[in-house]
C-alpha cells in the first residue's frame, strides 16, 4: 500500500503555464500533491520552514490525526496498547507490523535478553566523563560507540538486522542505567535475566550490591505505560533525524545517537525536564498559576508540555499521563503538590482564549515528568527514559525506510537569500570592506574544563 493516485491538481504558475501534479491518497484518507516532477517541469521548488505541511516519506507504522487526537500504532489505538500491552510487545508490533504470538514474543525477549550486556571495555568509557556530566551527552556518544564494538555490515540480512535491533533496545536502556550509576558514584548493577524489560531497568537503576530493589508493580506499570506512549510519534523531529542521516546508509548505531541528539531538545524531548522546572519556579515563587500563564500570554515563558506541531487538541497520551498521575499521586505517600500546580495550570490554560485561539493543549510531556519524578526517576534522566520508549521507533522507521523501493539519500533544496556575485578583495584591503560580523575581542576567551552545567541547554538540572 503506497498509496494511490486519485486525483490531480492543478498549479498555474509563470506567465499563464500550468501543471498538473498527481495527489496520492493514503490509507486513512490523507491526501499530498506529489511535486516529484515540479522543479523539473515548471523550475519551481516549495518552501516550507519546519516542514509543517510536507510529508517527507510514506509510513505504515503510526497514524496520527491532530485534529481529532487519534494515536494508533500499525492500527492499534494507543489507549488499548498502553493499559493492555507490554513495552517489549510493542516494540515488537512497531517493528513488524503485528503484535506478536506468544512464541514470537517469548523469541523476542530472549534476544533482547541475550542482547542486554555492553561490551566491558566500553565500561571504561564512564571513566573519562566529568561526575555532572548530563546523562543524555552520555547516551548519544555511548550508542554511536558500540559501532565500534558491533560492526554492521554493509547490508544486513534479516538475522544480522534483528541482532542490531535488539542490541539497541536493550543497550540504550543499560547504558541508561549505567549513566546514572555513574554520576552517583555506585558502582553498576548488571541486567538479570530473570527480570523482565522494565523491571531489569529499575532494577539496574536502584539496586546495589548493597541493597536489592523492591519492585512495586505500580511503579512498574507506571514506567511500562511511559515507555509505551514514547514509543514512536510518525516524523517528529528526532524520527526524521534518524530518517535523514539513515538515508545516507550511515552505521546504524550512528543513527540513532543522531536521534538521540535531536531528542535532547527543549522543543522536543527535553521537555519533560522543562515541565518539571516550569513547575518548580512557579512553586517556589507561591504562585498559583496565573503569573505565569500571563507570562506566557506576553511570550516571556513558554508553557511548557503545552502546543504541539500536529496535535490542535488533546494529546492522546496526555489523557494517558494524567489518568496515570491519579493512579499513582493518588496512593498514600506518593502525593505531589506539583500535580495539583499541573492541573490548575491546565485549567487556566484551557479557559483563556490564548491558548485555546493557538490550539494549545497539553502534550505528552505536560504530566509525564510527574510519573517519572514519583517513580523516583532523577529529573536528568526524563529525556533518557524518552529515548529508551522512542528507540523501537527510531528503529522501525530505519527498518521500513532500508526496506522501501522508494529509499534515496534524503537532500532538501533551499531558497538562497545571500550576496550576489562579488570580486575577491586581499586581506590588506578588507579592514574598509568589513561589515564587522565578527569583531576581534580584546578579552582573552576563556573555556573551562568543564562546563558549569552540564548541560548545553542552558537548563541547570539537578540529579535527584
Ligand atoms: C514532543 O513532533 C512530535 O511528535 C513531538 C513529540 C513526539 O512524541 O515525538 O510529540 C514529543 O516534542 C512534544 C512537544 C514538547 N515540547 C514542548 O512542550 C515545548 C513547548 N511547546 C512549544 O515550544 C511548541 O508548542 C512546539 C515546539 C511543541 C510546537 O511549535 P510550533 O508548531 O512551531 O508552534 P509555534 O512555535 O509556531 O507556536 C505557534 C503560536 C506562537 O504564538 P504566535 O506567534 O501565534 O503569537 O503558539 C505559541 C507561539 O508563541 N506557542 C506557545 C506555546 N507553544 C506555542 N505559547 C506559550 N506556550 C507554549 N508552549
Amino acid at each position: 500500500m503506497d498509496g494511490d493516485i486519485t486525483e490531480a491538481a492543478a498549479l498555474r504558475y509563470g506567465s499563464g503555464q500550468e501543471m498538473e501534479l498527481p495527489v496520492i491518497t493514503g490509507s486513512e484518507d490523507e491526501k499530498a500533491v506529489d511535486i516529484e516532477r515540479l522543479r523539473s517541469t515548471a523550475g519551481l521548488v516549495t518552501l516550507d520552514e519546519g516542514f509543517a505541511n510536507t510529508a517527507s516519506c510514506r509510513s505504515a507504522i503510526t497514524y496520527l490525526d491532530g485534529e481529532k487526537g487519534i494515536l494508533r500504532y500499525r492500527g492499534y489505538p494507543i489507549e488499548d496498547l498502553a493499559e493492555k500491552s507490554r513495552f517489549v510487545e510493542v516494540a515488537y508490533l512497531l517493528m513488524y507490523g503485528d503484535l506478536p504470538t506468544a512464541i514470537q514474543l517469548d523469541d523476542f525477549s530472549a534476544i533482547l535478553n541475550s542482547s542486554s550486556l555492553i561490551h566491558e571495555d566500553m565500561r571504561h568509557f564512564f571513566l573519562a566523563f566529568p561526575n555532572n556530566a548530563h546523562p543524555m551527552s552520555i547516551l548519544t556518544t555511548m550508542v554511536a560507540s558500540l559501532s565500534a564494538f558491533y560492526p554492521v555490515p554493509e547490508n544486513p540480512n534479516d538475522e544480522e538486522e534483528a541482532q542490531i535491533i535488539a542490541n539497541l533496545v536493550s543497550q540504550v536502556r543499560t547504558i541508561a542505567a549505567f549513566s546514572f550509576k555513574k554520576f552517583i558514584g555506585e558502582p553498576v548493577v548488571y541486567p538479570s535475566y530473570k527480570l523482565r524489560f522494565v523491571e531489569n531497568f529499575l532494577n539496574m537503576m536502584f539496586s546495589s550490591p548493597v541493597s536489592s530493589y523492591e519492585q512495586d508493580p505500580d511503579i512498574v506499570k507506571a514506567v511500562e505505560t511511559f515507555l509505551i506512549v514514547h514509543a514512536d510519534h510518525e516524523q517528529n523531529c528526532s524520527t526524521a533525524a534518524v530518517r535523514i542521516a539513515g538515508s545516507s546508509l550511515a552505521n546504524v548505531y550512528a543513527v540513532i545517537s543522531a536521534g538521540i541528539s535531536a531528542l535532547w531538545g527543549r522543543r522536543h524531548g527535553g521537555a519533560n525536564q522543562a515541565v518539571i522546572t516550569m513547575l518548580r519556579s512557579i512553586q517556589e515563587a507561591g504562585d498559583d498559576g496565573r503569573q505565569f500563564i500571563e507570562s506566557a500570554k506576553n511570550k516571556k515563558a513558554r508553557l511548557m508540555g503545552f502546543g504541539h506541531r500536529v496535535y490542535k487538541t488533546f494529546d492522546p497520551r496526555a489523557i494517558i499521563m494524567k489518568k496515570l498521575c491519579h493512579r499513582i499521586l493518588g496512593k498514600p505517600g506518593m502525593t505531589d503538590p506539583m500535580f495539583e500546580i499541573a492541573m490548575r495550570l491546565e485549567e487556566a490554560a484551557l479557559s483563556d482564549d490564548y491558548f485555546l485561539s493557538r490550539n494549545l493543549y497539553p502534550n505528552v510531556d505536560f504530566y509525564s515528568g510527574l510519573i517519572l519524578k514519583a517513580a523516583g526517576i532523577p529529573f536528568d534522566m526524563f529525556t533518557v527514559l524518552f529515548a529508551i520508549g522512542r528507540t523501537p521507533g527510531w528503529l522501525a522507521h530505519w527498518r521500513e525506510m532500508r526496506h522501501s523501493e522508494n529509499s534515496r539519500i534524503a537532500r532538501p533544496r533551499q531558497i538562497y537569500v545571500g550576496p550576489l556575485k562579488r570580486s575577491y578583495i586581499p586581506v590588506n584591503l578588507r579592514e574598509k570592506h568589513s561589515v564587522g560580523v565578527m569583531r576581534r575581542s580584546r578579552t582573552k576567551i576563556v573555556v573551562s574544563k568543564y562546563p558549569e552545567m552540564a548541560d548545553p541547554s542552558g537548563e541547570m538540572p539537578e540529579m535527584g
